[in-house]
Parts: structure tokens; C-alpha cells; sequence
């Protein structure tokens, strides 16, 4: 099978490494891609959001499967671009890829199918929305309604914080068209996990539960940033949960998106608050995790592609290969090393220094880098995604934190804590 990988990240990286390991494999490609992930595909030149290019660079390789990375391609018609075009994809139509571009579709998607969710209130106009805030019990969560590079969610401890999200979003257009649109909802309580699964529509194949840190410093302080690191297993979060999450949130969710004549193939991620009350979703996306991605991908032993394969319709038995899916007992952590001063502004050009001196065990996926006449170079906000395996949560972690220290480049940061329960 020839396939083509869209995006460019840390999450492709992972992606293409595991489907470079496919007994199906013919042939890999990567379009826009990175000096780091031509390790294991070719790099095409593109916009990877350009239905048109994608469909033709598709063409030029005679790909047989175009598996999407990022979410804008998807939100912006690649996969009904390439299946009109007669090319298997993995990934949803736009139709679909709403239940992560809308959180007001997602939201109203799990009143309909009984999926349990903070309640929630949705405004499209700025003096409602303040009315609303002003009475509401604090502590409250102002949310965009569509896709803001996840600057777009504020969790509000006081009033007046709630009011400047409303503001922000819906009169200062601080999210363009995506704040036209805000929900308000209830602050839950509890500890995050992210649950990715596999769909081709019908059948739900879940991959193992990571949890993911996304504030930049340790101890969870500082602003939010794409992840600073992951971890996967999660203790206490074991097959019973798993398979309650499938039951109560993932199944229903693609059941009731298959009624509405909009059937979701692709990744289906659940971000999850494990409440009290039990898991409550957050949100969903609508691709593969970064950095969930380079923590579940090295656990997994069986082949990925002929899942990827399924969920695109290409077979028909995504059911048996879910069945028969096996994983390794070793523990992931990845560690990411990010720019100075990421998430805000960040220099980049910087020599980075120690790559090969990782050790086995470890895995380092590239997210912003180059390579210039001297060797490997800052290029991006994050850097790298280093991840550890290991007999167990601490080992990993140990490999992970290992490799980090071997790692260096000027203005480096990383959280010390990924991983430390
Ligand atoms: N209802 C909520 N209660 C408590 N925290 C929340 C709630 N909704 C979101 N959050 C916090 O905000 C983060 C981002 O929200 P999320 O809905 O995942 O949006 P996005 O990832 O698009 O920014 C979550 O990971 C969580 O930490
Ligand atoms: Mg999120």
C-alpha cells in the first residue's frame, strides 16, 4: 500500500515511523513533512490545507491512502476532496470534523446521544452571553465555539474573568468567526484523560488511555500551551474505564453521528474530566493527539495501517483487527522540549546539539526543527517530543528524562514533572 501522511509535527513524526513499520507498506510520502520525518517518508512540497494539491500530489505518487495528521485539512474538505476523487482517506469529511471545528455542534451532538457532559448554555450574542455570566455560579467556563489553537477555552474563577472571555471572543473578535459562537458551561472537577479511538463509521476501536500536560511550567502552572508532555498507561485508568468510556461516550457519539447521515470514519478523541460522578467529556477531536500520538504509537504492536485501512473503508473488518489489537506492557512517557519563550513569542535558528547521543528505548520525535550546513536547528515553538519506554511509569520516565539531558539547545525548557504521580 502506498500512503501519503499529512502534516509536519511531532505527531506525524510518530505516525510515520509506526506505518514505516507496516508489512503493507510499499511506499511512504509526506506532505508538507519535515527534515525529521524524512527519516521514513519522502517530503512533498504543498499546502497540506489545499484540497486541490492534496488530491493531486495523491495522484502523482498513486497513493492508495491519504492518512490526515492536523485537524484544518479536515476542517477544510481534504477527505470529501479525495473520496470524490475515488482516494481512500483516513480521517472525517468536513460534515464530520465539526464534532472538533464546533464545540456548540459537539455539545448538542451529546445532549442528543445521553453522552455525559458539564451543563452548558450557548450564546450568539455578546449581551446575553454577559447577562448569563453575571448570574451563573463561579467557578464557570467560557469556551469558543470553534477552532482557536487552544487559546479559546478560560476557565473563569472570578466573574470578572468570565466577562473578559465574553468580551474577547464575541466584541474584540479576538477568534475571528470562531468566537462568533461561545458556550458557557460548568466547571468540573477532577483528573484529565485523553481516550483516542478508531471508527470506520460504526464499529469503535479504542487505543490506550495518555494524559497529557498542557500547562507550560510544573505543577501545572502557567499558561496552556499544544502539550508539554504525555504519559501512557495512566494509573487507575484500566480496561474497565476504557471500556465504559466506549460504552457511554465513544459508541453513542459515533452512533449518533452514523442517525444523522453524517457517519464519523477517523479518529475520535475524547478529552475527559474523571469526575466524581465519573468520566464527564470536555471535548472531542477529531484527529490523532500531539503528544498522545508519541506516547499510544510506541505501545501499540500490532500493525496500524491495516486499522487505518478499515476506518477508511478500504475493509471491511476493522471489528476483528480492534479484537485482536495488542499492546506492549511498557510504559510511555514523552517529554517535550520546547523554544524559550513558547507559547508566546520564541526565537528559532538555534544549532541543537546531543540527537544521537539517545539511547535505545528512547524515541525522539521532531516538531520543530531543521537541519542547515552544521546539522539539526530550532524551528518551532515545540522542538522535539522525547519519549521513554520502559518495564514500568518510572522506568520510562527515566529513559525519557535521560534522553532530555543528553539533548541541548539554547533558551531549551521542558517540565521536570511529566509523569511524577
Ligand atoms: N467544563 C470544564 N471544567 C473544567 N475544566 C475545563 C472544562 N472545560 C475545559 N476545561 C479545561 O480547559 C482545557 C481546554 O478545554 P478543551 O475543551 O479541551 O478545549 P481546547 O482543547 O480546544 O482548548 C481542558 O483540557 C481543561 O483543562
Ligand atoms: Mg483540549
Amino acid at each position: 500500500m502506498k500512503v501519503l501522511i499529512l502534516g509536519s509535527g511531532g505527531r506525524e513524526h510518530a505516525l510515520a515511523w509506526k506505518i514505516s513499520r507496516s508489512a503493507a507498506l510499499t511506499g511512504l510520502w509526506v506532505l508538507p513533512g519535515s527534515e525529521g520525518i524524512a527519516e521514513y517518508a519522502e517530503s512533498l512540497q504543498g499546502d497540506p490545507e489545499s484540497p486541490g494539491t492534496v488530491v493531486e500530489s495523491a495522484r502523482r505518487i498513486g497513493a492508495d491512502l491519504v492518512v490526515v495528521g492536523p485537524e484544518a485539512p479536515l476542517a477544510a474538505g481534504v477527505v470529501d476532496a479525495l473520496e470524490a476523487n475515488g482516494i481512500a482517506a483516513f480521517g472525517p469529511r468536513r460534515d464530520a470534523a465539526r464534532i472538533e471545528s464546533s464545540k456548540v455542534y459537539a455539545k448538542e451532538l451529546m445532549v442528543e446521544a445521553g453522552i455525559p457532559t458539564a451543563p452548558f448554555a450557548v450564546f450568539s450574542d455578546a449581551e446575553s452571553a454577559l447577562a448569563h455570566v453575571a448570574e451563573r455560579t463561579l467557578p464557570m467556563v467560557v469556551k469558543a465555539d470553534g477552532l482557536a489553537a487552544g487559546k479559546g477555552v478560560t476557565v473563569a474563577r472570578a466573574r470578572e474573568q468570565a466577562e473578559d472571555a465574553v468580551r474577547e471572543a464575541m466584541i474584540d473578535g479576538r477568534f475571528g468567526e470562531a468566537g462568533a459562537q461561545i458556550l458557557v458551561e460548568d466547571c468540573l472537577v477532577g483528573e484529565e484523560l485523553s481516550l483516542m479511538a478508531i471508527s470506520d463509521g460504526e464499529v469503535v476501536v479504542p487505543l490506550q488511555p495518555a494524559r497529557d500536560y498542557k500547562a507550560l511550567r510544573d505543577g501545572d502552572e502557567g499558561p496552556n500551551t499544544g502539550g508539554m508532555g504525555c504519559v501512557s498507561p495512566v494509573p487507575g485508568c484500566g480496561e474497565d474505564l476504557v471500556s465504559r468510556v466506549c460504552r457511554d461516550v465513544l459508541q453513542p457519539a459515533v452512533s449518533a453521528m452514523a442517525r444523522r447521515g453524517t457517519p464519523f470514519r477517523g479518529l475520535l478523541y475524547a478529552g475527559l474530566m474523571l469526575t466524581a460522578e465519573g468520566p464527564r467529556v470536555l471535548e472531542f477531536n477529531c484527529r490523532f493527539g500531539d503528544p498522545e500520538t508519541q506516547v499510544v504509537l510506541p505501545r501499540m504492536r500490532s500493525d496500524l495501517l491495516p486499522i487505518l485501512a478499515a476506518s477508511a473503508g478500504m475493509r471491511d473488518d476493522l471489528e476483528d483487527l480492534g479484537v485482536k489489537l495488542e499492546w506492549s506492557r511498557d510504559a510511555a512517557v514523552c517529554v517535550v522540549m520546547a523554544s524559550g519563550g513558547y507559547p508566546l513569542s520564541y526565537e528559532t535558528g538555534f544549532p541543537i546539539e546531543g540527537l544521537d547521543a539517545v539511547s535505545p528505548g528512547g524515541f525522539v520525535f521532531h516538531a520543530g526543527t531543521a537541519r542547515d550546513d552544521e546539522g539539526w536547528i530550532t524551528s518551532g515553538g515545540r522542538v522535539l517530543g522525547v519519549t521513554g519506554l520502559g518495564p514500568s511509569i518510572e522506568e520510562a520516565r527515566d529513559t525519557a528524562y535521560d534522553a532530555v539531558g543528553r539533548i541541548a539547545f539554547p533558551g531549551a525548557h521542558f517540565r521536570s514533572d511529566v509523569a511524577a504521580f
